[in-house]
């Protein structure tokens, strides 16, 4: 075989819902404003018990079953996160032993909101060279921990949540080339410093006029995979804001596809959005397996990467 696939797919969202008006009662803002600059009703904030790991182990059961797999053939596990608790270990050998996936090599990669998409991309690639076969791809978030719940211009955006996929191997390869790239000179656009102080900062209409500059971006997605944005079934930008979302959308006129727009309850669940956003719109049928999807994730680096898939 000398393709590669999403063979299934899984997500967890956390059971408590914050709406707005619930924000509103800690800092100056209101249910209003933050529907209209962001599109945001509601968003999943996670318990004690849904930690990464937790949430990350329940996202990959459910992709594993939709996959008709058991977890002991699963040869790699990659956790996609940037929100561990700790600097070590790494969320992927927790949930790896968590799941019993027991012969499987496991680490993390930090991609931020980019995250899953280069984790996809790293997996497809393994599988499709031959160096192993069924890899899991775990997108988990609790980017609540480093809210700063003060902070009105983030603590109304971000959010908890996971998502899981199998890539493995297939007759046709149906995960297509990825497009990325960078602008690490501006480091402090989006940050969580670290060395003591754990709360994300963003400058938040830099990150905006940088997220809808990316257009062309997605259309060399298409390119490279040989679809027309209009030929498109379903899109998926990371779920940062519906406003970059509509506009990457338009921009690249995907006039026919289904788009994400799961940030609306959801928020931003950063390497998470994806999966996320991706179950949503195959829960709902409005794409079916096989459909041309494009996925794009953007964020703290700067960093974006994206690709197209049919899963
Ligand atoms: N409620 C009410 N007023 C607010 C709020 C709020 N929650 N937040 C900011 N304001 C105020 C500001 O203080 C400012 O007031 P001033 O004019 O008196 O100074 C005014 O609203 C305008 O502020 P802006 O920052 O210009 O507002 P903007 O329209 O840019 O919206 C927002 C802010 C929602 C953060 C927007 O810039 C945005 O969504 N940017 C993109 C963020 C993003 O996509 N991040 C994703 C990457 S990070 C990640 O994914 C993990």
């Amino acid at each position: 075989l000398t393709g590669a696939r999403m063979l299934g797919l899984g997500v967890y969202r956390p059971a408590r819902v914050v709406t707005n008006d619930e924000i509103a009662q800690r800092v100056d803002t209101s249910d209003a404003w933050i529907q209209a600059r962001t599109g945001i009703a509601s968003r999943r904030i996670a318990d004690d018990e849904e930690t990464i790991v937790a949430m990350g182990a329940a996202a990959a059961e459910k992709a594993l079953a939709a996959a008709g797999l058991t977890a002991d053939s699963i040869d790699l596990v990659i956790g996609a996160t940037c929100t561990s608790p700790s600097q070590i270990p790494g969320a992927g050998p927790q949930i790896a032993h968590r799941i019993g996936a027991g012969r499987a090599g496991a680490f993390d990669i930090n991609g931020a909101c980019a995250g899953f998409s280069y984790a996809v991309s790293t997996a497809a690639d393994m599988v499709r060279a031959g160096t192993l076969r069924n890899v899991l791809v775990v997108a988990t978030e609790r980017l609540s921990d480093y809210t700063d719940w003060d902070d009105r211009s983030t603590c109304i955006l971000l959010a908890d949540g996971a998502g899981a996929a199998v890539i493995g191997p297939a007759e046709t390869n149906e995960i297509g080339p990825a497009v990325w790239g960078h602008d690490g000179s501006r480091p402090e656009t989006i940050q969580v410093p670290g060395y003591g102080d754990n709360s994300f900062r963003m400058e938040g209409q830099a990150v905006f006029r940088w997220a809808i500059s990316l257009v062309p971006v997605l259309r060399q997605i298409c390119e490279q995979a040989g679809v027309a944005p209009e030929d498109l079934a379903g899109i998926v930008p990371h779920q940062a804001n519906l406003r970059i979302v509509e506009a990457l959308v338009t921009g690249i006129g995907a006039t026919n596809a289904a788009v994400a727009r799961d940030v609306v309850d959801a928020g931003n669940t950063s390497a998470a959005s994806i999966p996320l956003g991706l179950s949503r719109l195959l829960e709902s049928g409005e794409i079916r397996r096989g459909d041309p999807v494009l996925l794009f994730g953007f964020g703290a680096g700067l960093t974006y990467c994206g690709q197209l898939v049919r899963c």
